[in-house]
């Protein structure tokens, strides 16, 4: 019961963080060149300081619960003198996750606060600039996302 209901709250995050970095990338981005760069960037920063913070919560709920669920798993092989390998795509989940986590770090510790000071200075140049940075890292994090769940659905790997 706890097992599922830990695995239910582990897809949920996972679909808000990689869900709605699909919808910013592809449907938020391209349909905001209506916009003249200031407003653009503007509208830019309020959005991300909204999903950044849903995406905090995402992705601490999605190691805290992934690594739950491997501590389980290997906890109650322990208990009955099992001492079962984990699924290798589980392993590699952790890896991908972990390194998502990192990329996600980064990006709201170095590249964002650039964009809310640009923003904040009216330096369009600078917002740009940063924007774009935050737009390649957040690409990287989709690509890993895809990947991990290729990897979990698909048994790309092992
Ligand atoms: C440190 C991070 C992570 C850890 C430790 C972790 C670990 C786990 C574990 C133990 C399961 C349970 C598998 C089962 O009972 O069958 C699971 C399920 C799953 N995880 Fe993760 N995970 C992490 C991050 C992610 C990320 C970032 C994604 C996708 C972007 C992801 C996608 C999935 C999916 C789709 C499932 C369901 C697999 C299935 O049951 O078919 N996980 N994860």
């Amino acid at each position: 019961m706890l097992y599922a209901l830990l695995k239910t709250l582990h897809l949920l995050s996972v679909i808000v963080w990689v869900g709605g970095m699909v919808f910013v990338l592809f449907f938020l981005r391209p349909a905001l060149a209506v916009l003249e760069v200031p407003k653009r960037l503007a509208l830019m920063q309020a959005v991300l300081t909204r999903f950044f913070r849903a995406v905090m919560v995402a992705a601490g709920l999605s190691v805290l619960s992934g690594f739950w669920m491997m501590h389980r798993v290997a906890g109650q092989g322990a208990q009955i003198g099992v001492s079962s390998p984990m699924p290798v795509e589980w392993l590699v989940m952790a890896a991908l996750g972990t390194l998502m986590v990192l990329i996600f770090g980064y990006v709201r510790v170095r590249c964002y606060p650039r964009l809310v000071a640009a923003v904040v200075a009216q330096d369009w140049p600078a917002g740009a600039t940063a924007l774009a940075s935050i737009r390649r890292w957040v690409m990287l994090n989709l690509i890993l996302g895809v990947v991990t769940v290729a990897i979990t659905q698909a048994g790309v790997v092992g």
